[in-house]
């Protein structure tokens, strides 16, 4: 789909549906809105007062117009209260619009933004990260339809253009990652191990001009990473750490770390899982797809900081050469864990990966894992699990979240102590499960022994990771969750200026300070 932006006559201009989100409550109308209710002969302001459209969030009602305006029907699409006129709601009232568009067969549409109490450019972002991801399918059919809708038209005056046209491009790019996220975590298991991910991890790399560096088994050995070696020895395709580095701000600004756990396929190991357990993890590198679709946009995006992306990356399979419960294998830093469970392998290869993190000086560090069938079972199927050595981080990622809409509960982890005893080891430091109660709190806890002193926050997206349904900019299968918080997390921390990227000519007073 193609984001345009023109400067246009709404009840004039030529295209299949004009798109127009509108919150409860109107009494009257006013700007375009006004202006296509009076060549509609007041349609938009009597399907209100007869409370068939209410504008109540995820509600949509088409009126068709007859060739009394230039296109050929007119969609409402509901945000809800104007109490709660918030990015996210815009957000859901486009792509619940998008969803409509085929069934409309919609090829081209008009989108007109006219509750004045959110700023314009507000809106088109969040519209058209909506459009982007309610448009969203993953299929492999034999019968595969062309795509549907070709492009969408935000209005603009002359002054607003360039600021329409940026936030447009801002919201595609958002939406894209997240549909990009979806991509890689939808393909299949056959089609997608530790191989064919670093493949995509350095074409995207080399799109963008990032910096990429593929660790294979025996430097991965070399480097002391024992238990993401130890994971990876199951499979026949050998385990890897990718590590890709964003540089947008000046040298002297510390990178901040994104990692993502990569488990191409999670069958438990020796410690297999059930039929059904195992039904959804091909999704189980969907933090490594949220920090990969994040770094293509923020490369994209060009804010001005510096990221590093971290991601192991394994097959965990049952096999002769598998490792074994009773294992006990050495982390980066030298701690000893004791496998007692080869299902709680994301830990271990996270844990090798935090260590590369922190070696690297990367600050704040930002882990992203479907870590914990647990997790869900706290926090529920909408929420991802957050957790955190560092309140300030924490409350930082929460407010993030709270933009993106991607929801986040906070659970306690490093600051409880009373945790501590439940994963010591008996031969070794640590042990790799701590029984059911509390298990994402135990598995986060944990992570914490390999990063310990860097602030760093923690986001366990089990439960998040999959939707069984299509729903506003949600869409059935991998979600995608997580690409466009670490997004939004990058560009609210950007240094104030961009990088200088010319010398100040000689003798030409240098005092600025
Ligand atoms: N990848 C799973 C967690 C998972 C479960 C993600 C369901 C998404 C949906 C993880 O590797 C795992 O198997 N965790 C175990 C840990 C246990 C053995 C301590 C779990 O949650 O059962
Ligand atoms: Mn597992
Ligand atoms: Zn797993």
């Amino acid at each position: 789909m193609e984001l345009k932006v023109s400067i246009v006559d709404v009840c004039q201009a030529k295209a299949d549906t004009i798109i127009l989100p509108l919150c409860e409550g109107h009494r009257k109308l006013d700007g375009e809105a006004a202006a296509l209710n009076d060549k509609l002969n007041g349609a938009i302001l009597q399907v209100i007062r007869r409370s068939v459209f209410e504008g109540k969030a995820g509600q949509t009602l088409c009126l068709h117009t007859l060739g009394l305006i230039g296109a050929k029907s007119v969609l409402l699409t509901g945000i809800g209260s104007k109490e709660n006129l918030t990015e996210n709601n815009y957000r859901k009232a486009a792509a619940c619009a998008a969803r409509q568009l085929p069934g409309l067969k919609s090829r081209t549409a008009i989108f007109v933004h006219c509750e004045r109490d959110m700023e314009k450019t507000t809106a088109v972002e969040a519209a058209a990260e909506g459009l982007v991801m309610g448009s969203y399918e993953f299929s492999i059919k034999r019968d595969m339809e062309e795509p549907k809708l070709k492009s969408v038209t935000f209005v603009a005056t002359k002054e607003e253009r360039d600021a329409v046209r940026a936030a447009a491009r801002r919201g595609n790019t958002k939406g894209g990652a997240t549909n990009l996220a979806r991509d890689l975590a939808n393909a299949v298991p056959a089609q997608m191990n530790p191989e064919t991910l670093s493949l995509k991890a350095r074409a995207i790399a080399e799109e963008r001009g990032l910096t990429f560096t593929c660790y294979e088994q025996q430097e991965i050995q070399q480097m002391g990473m024992g238990a993401l070696d130890a994971v990876g020895r199951g499979s026949d395709i050998p385990p890897r750490l990718l590590v890709i580095e964003y540089r947008g701000a000046g040298k002297d600004v510390t990178p901040i770390g994104l990692v993502g756990k990569g488990v191409t396929f999670d069958s438990g190991g020796l410690s297999l899982k059930t039929a059904e357990g195992m039904e959804a993890m091909k999704g189980d590198m969907s933090g490594a797809a949220a920090v990969l679709a994040a770094m293509d946009a923020i490369a994209q995006l060009e804010l001005r900081a510096n990221v590093t992306a971290i991601v192991p990356t394994v097959e965990n399979l049952p096999s002769s050469k598998a490792y074994k419960p009773g294992d006990i294998v050495t982390a980066k830093n030298g701690k000893t864990i004791e496998v007692l469970n080869t299902d709680a392998e994301g830990r271990l290869i996270l844990a090798d990966a935090l260590c590369h993190a922190s070696d690297l000086g990367l600050s704040p560090v930002i882990d992203l894992a479907t870590l914990t069938g647990a997790c869900s079972i706290a926090v529920g199927p909408f929420c991802t699990g957050l957790f955190g050595n560092n309140s300030a981080l924490i409350q930082e990622v929460l407010a993030t979240s709270e933009a993106t809409g991607e929801l986040m509960w906070h659970l306690p982890c490093a600051e409880r102590p009373e945790f501590k005893e439940l994963i010591k080891g008996k031969f070794s430091d640590i042990k790799n499960t701590g029984g059911r109660a509390g298990g994402a709190i135990t598995a986060a806890w944990f992570l914490h022994h390999f990063i310990e002193g860097t602030p760093w926050c923690h986001l366990d997206i089990a439960s998040t990771m999959i939707s069984d349904s299509d729903k506003d900019y949600t869409s059935k299968g991998m979600t995608g969750v997580g690409a466009r918080t670490c997004i939004e997390f990058v560009e609210r921390r950007q240094v104030c200026a961009p990088p200088v990227a010319v010398e100040p000519e000689s003798g030409a007073g240098s005092g600025e300070e």
